[in-house]
């Protein structure tokens, strides 16, 4: 073959439709790509899901001949994973009674750092029991002021109340089935997903529809956006499970030092509890655990009622936030952006519950703009949740109905949408929830003992 020679303009042209080919998929990749669909679910060799089944499931003690370190605590929440992590199989989520107490602690005089935690109900000495009240010792309330008339204030002086830096809330137990597909959504599907939400919400108020839904909050952390915790507070599914070891159960891992009661001294960094392989194998385990699944009722008429709630979830705008398929993953329903369910206190309401910034005249550091507030959760994956009673972060929705009825806020344009239905609508949205289902092929613990509590 001969090959000809192109002119000089040729080359040039062809270099030029090169580079403009080039820019095209760098500005759709920057702009519109999603990523790949998750073809391959999460995988890992048999012999580590089974090292880390007996991890999960493992009750551990003070120097446990398991563990490379001290074992279990020095303060913890149960004995295993398997204690609170239980309903519809193994991984699934727990009831009321293996409820965490999170805490946050405000920035206060000599001390900008904004904390949180875990107040752990158990401790290998029992001097190192942590109480809500033993918290409020080590960071006690910042004394209001009462600062003399100014000029607008007619003689009177003014006095701020006291600024308490401590608030805690109760977090519920999530079901760990399918975690691992969550763990494969790429990230630019979250941001992409918000950015076009927010562009079609500027749309809709171009056009003077009013009757939108604000677009959430992602939630940036060290590892990229928060996917994981009912506040987005980690990244990948691995820091999750270093956090679980190291806040629950005392575990020291390769990645996070195990948790240190409240008041002790930050010594030298103990030994991990479980080396690389021990937790890479936990974490196998985690990974691999079944997807939940849309269960189909086996009769006719109950078929098309949750085929019907499916299409009004859709309508009504649960959608919205709760979005079907996101990054690849089919059926997970969540946008993993943050929103407050709460309304706002009325305006001059003074402080709701949710007030939490101290009063400006403390003149104290604020919440740092990132971290999210008290009131805001991410949207949680629903898949499961028939499955994962009660519902809500601190289990305070005992049904499905409670749950929907609880959404104000960002949501309550859509709640009033659904309240709006016929009943029989309401009955068909609340069946296609109900069959949102544990995976069938779940695992049953190896000792179903293991979930009462520990000992005081
Ligand atoms: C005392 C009860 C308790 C124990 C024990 C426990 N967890 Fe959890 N787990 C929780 C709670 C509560 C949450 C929700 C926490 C949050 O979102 O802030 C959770 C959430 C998780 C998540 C995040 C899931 C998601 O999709 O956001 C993972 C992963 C997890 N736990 C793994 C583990 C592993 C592994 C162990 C054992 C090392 C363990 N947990 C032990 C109570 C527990
Ligand atoms: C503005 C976004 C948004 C909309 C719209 C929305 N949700 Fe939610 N949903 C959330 C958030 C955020 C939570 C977690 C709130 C919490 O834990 O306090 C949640 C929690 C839930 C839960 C409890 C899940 C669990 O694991 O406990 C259910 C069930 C639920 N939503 C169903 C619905 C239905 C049905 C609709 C439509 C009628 C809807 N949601 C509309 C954001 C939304």
């Amino acid at each position: 073959m001969r090959l000809t020679r192109l002119t000089t303009r040729d080359q040039r042209r062809l270099v030029g439709f090169g580079l403009f080919g080039l820019a095209a998929v760098a500005v759709y990749v920057q702009f519109f790509f999603a990523g790949l669909p998750v073809l391959w679910g999460p995988r890992a060799s048999a012999a580590e899901v089974a090292e880390g089944r007996v991890l999960f499931e493992h009750e551990w003690e003070p120097n446990d001949p398991l563990a490379q370190g001290d074992g279990l605590g020095p303060v913890f929440n149960a004995r295993s994973c398997a204690a609170c992590h239980f309903q519809g199989g193994l991984g699934g989520g727990g009831g009321s009674e293996h409820n965490v107490t999170a805490f946050e602690v405000f920035p206060r005089p000599g001390d900008p750092t904004f904390r949180s935690g875990v107040v752990h109900n158990f401790s290998v000495d029992p001097g190192g029991r942590e109480t809500i009240k033993g918290l409020r010792r080590v960071f006690p309330s910042v004394r209001g002021r009462t600062f003399p008339p100014g000029p607008a204030d007619c003689g009177v002086p003014r006095t701020v109340p006291d600024f308490d830096p401590v608030r805690t809330e109760e977090i519920q137990t999530t079901a760990l089935f399918g975690v691992g597909w969550i763990d494969l959504i790429p990230d630019r599907a979250i941001l992409l997903n918000a950015r076009n939400r927010g562009l079609r919400e500027a749309r809709r108020e171009l056009q003077l529809d009013f009757d939108s839904v604000p677009v959430g909050r992602v939630r940036r952390v060290a590892g990229g956006v928060g996917k994981f915790g009912w506040k987005g507070q980690f990244a990948t599914l691995s820091e999750f499970v270093a956090a679980a070891c190291a806040n629950e159960l005392g575990l020291g891992t390769p990645t996070a030092e195990q948790a240190r009661p409240i008041t002790a001294p930050a010594d030298g960094p103990p030994a991990p509890d479980l080396d690389r392989k021990q937790f890479r194998a936990l974490v196998a385990f985690v990974k691999t655990l079944p997807r939940p699944v849309e269960a189909e009722p086996g009769d006719a008429a109950a078929r098309d009622q949750v085929a019907r709630g499916k299409r009004l979830f859709g309508e009504v705008g649960c959608a919205i936030c709760h979005v079907p398929d996101l990054g690849g993953v089919k059926g997970a329903y969540s946008d993993f952006l943050l929103y407050s369910l709460e309304d706002p206190p009325p305006p001059g309401g003074g402080s709701g519950r949710y007030d939490p910034d101290p009063p400006p005249e403390l003149l104290l550091p604020t919440r740092p703009d990132d971290e999210p507030k008290p009131a805001e959760w991410k949207t949680p994956p629903l898949w499961g949740v028939a499955d994962s009673a009660p519902y809500l972060h601190d289990g305070s929705a005992g049904t499905l109905r409670d749950a929907v009825l609880k959404h104000l806020g960002d949501a309550k344009g859509v709640t009033e949408k659904f309240k709006s239905l016929p009943a029989g609508d309401q009955t068909a949205l609340l069946a296609f929830l109900g069959s949102l289902r544990a995976p069938p092929d779940a695992l049953p613990l190896s000792n179903p003992a293991a979930t009462r509590l520990a000992k005081k």
